[in-house]
């Protein structure tokens, strides 16, 4: 265990017989300005080339660093060339002005988060940050009693339970290994990697949760953990996904022509729009309306935390892929169009399928029929959100509740609900 009277204690210094006198290694003046505090400390004064010609001599005090390793280090110092590598690893070098900043195939320095262009990306990024939750934070007492109790829930809902703790399981580890392997290096704005970052870890947090479910309710991993691939209407959702991480997370695949930006475009509309914003739609609902009756409390309320990112991912991804067409307007040609429209309907019918296969009957006050109008009702939202026309005519949403979870200033307090205090490391003390 760390502790801080460890850390207060005053180090004892090591006893030194003798100073060593070694050759000092001969190095060039201004390296040695640039490293002089650095070897101030751990040397003494080192002698100039101008010394070593002219015959002066400096003793070295202190220090037990084997000279000869010391000294190879210092001579790699002499032939560092500052500005190697630096163009490659990203852009160009030069001080960033905010309208050198561009969404994609930016040629600015992108070690540069300053200054701000997206104020969007920087204050999701900030809100994401504020909501942090952990998944043990969650007490799992009550699921666990009815989960066990063979009269607890129903086979319908705990058909339920299974499929959603087997589809999210995965389908969380899928976005989070597209958001690094795939759009990570192609979005080229510090302030959205910023939140992309953020939103890896959330994933990793949602991963986290769904796991910890399975653990405390002691079911079947295996069964859960494979149901990507071998419960068909799970599998459809995850291939369908998958295709589109494989076509960027080719290390040689480069945005910078229209084809190659609108297969970004295609792979950030499959994952914001498709699958965070209608895969999850129906499993979050069924989990969610289960919480409403009282039954899986820990679980809903996992979901529900999960629910609250997933919102900010979504509308940050729509923020991202609006921005991009506003920059690149070529890219959004009729063609695309045609084809974003028609990823956003088969999204809906895979969940629609999804829906019919986890409710073969009525189930805590809804049924296959009532998500159905639900999905399409979400479908016409996710098209408007790009610009593209409803699809559906006359649908309305059925289940009214759901979006009032997810308007964050209604929500719960989420500090009243904790069962264990959070400490960020800003709030350490000192003594
Ligand atoms: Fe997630
Ligand atoms: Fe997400």
């Amino acid at each position: 265990m760390l502790s801080w009277d460890e850390f207060n204690q005053e180090e004892t210094p090591t006893p030194v017989t003798e100073p060593k006198i070694e050759q000092p290694p001969v190095i060039s003046e201004v390296v040695q300005e640039a490293l002089k505090p650095a070897l101030d400390s751990k040397m003494g004064s080192v002698p100039t080339a101008a010394d070593t010609n002219t015959g002066t001599k400096k003793q070295v005090s202190g220090g037990t660093a084997n000279s000869s390793a010391l000294q190879k280090a210092i001579s790699d110092l002499q032939s560092l060339n500052i500005t190697d590598g630096v163009e490659e690893l990203e852009g160009s070098a030069n001080r960033v002005k905010v309208d050198d900043k561009r969404m994609i195939n930016c040629r600015a320095d992108l070690n540069q988060l300053v200054p701000f262009k997206y104020d969007w990306a920087w204050q999701k990024y900030l809100d994401g940050c504020a909501n942090h939750w952990m998944p043990q934070e969650v007490n799992m007492n009550a699921d666990i009693a009815l989960w066990k109790n063979p009269n607890g829930l129903t086979e319908d809902e705990r058909l339920i339970v299974k499929r959603n703790l087997g589809f999210f399981a995965t389908a969380d580890s899928l976005v989070a290994n597209n958001l690094v392997l795939a759009i990570y290096r192609l979005v080229t704005n510090p302030e959205c990697r910023q939140y992309i970052l953020r939103q890896a870890f959330e994933e990793a947090i949602h991963t986290h949760a769904y796991q910890y479910c399975i653990e405390s309710l002691a079911m079947d991993e295996g069964e859960i953990f494979n149901m990507y691939h071998e419960i068909p209407s799970v599998a459809k959702k995850a291939s369908w996904g998958l295709k589109y991480t494989k076509s960027l997370s080719d290390p040689t695949f480069n945005t910078g022509t229209v084809e190659t930006d609108q297969e970004l475009l295609k792979n950030l509309i499959a994952f914001y729009c498709c699958l965070e914003g209608i895969f999850f739609y129906c499993g979050f609902t069924q989990i969610l309306s289960m919480g409403r009756r009282n039954k899986m409390t820990g679980t809903s309320e996992q979901f529900q935390y999960i629910l609250r990112d997933e919102s900010m991912h979504l509308n940050f991804g729509i923020d991202m892929i609006n921005q991009i067409k506003l920059e690149n307007p070529q890219l959004w040609t009729d063609s695309m169009k045609e084809q974003a429209m028609q990823m956003i309907l088969q999204a809906t019918q895979l969940e629609i399928e999804y829906a019919r296969d986890t409710m073969p009957r009525g189930v805590l006050g809804m049924n296959a029929a009532m998500m159905e109008e639900y999905l399409q009702f979400i479908a016409n939202r996710r098209l408007v959100q790009i610009g593209l026309p409803e699809q559906f005519d006359s649908v309305s949403n059925p289940f009214p509740w759901m979006s009032e979870i997810m308007d964050l200033r209604k929500e719960k307090n989420f500090f009243e609900t904790r069962v264990i205090e959070y400490q960020t490391g800003g709030a350490l003390t000192w003594d």
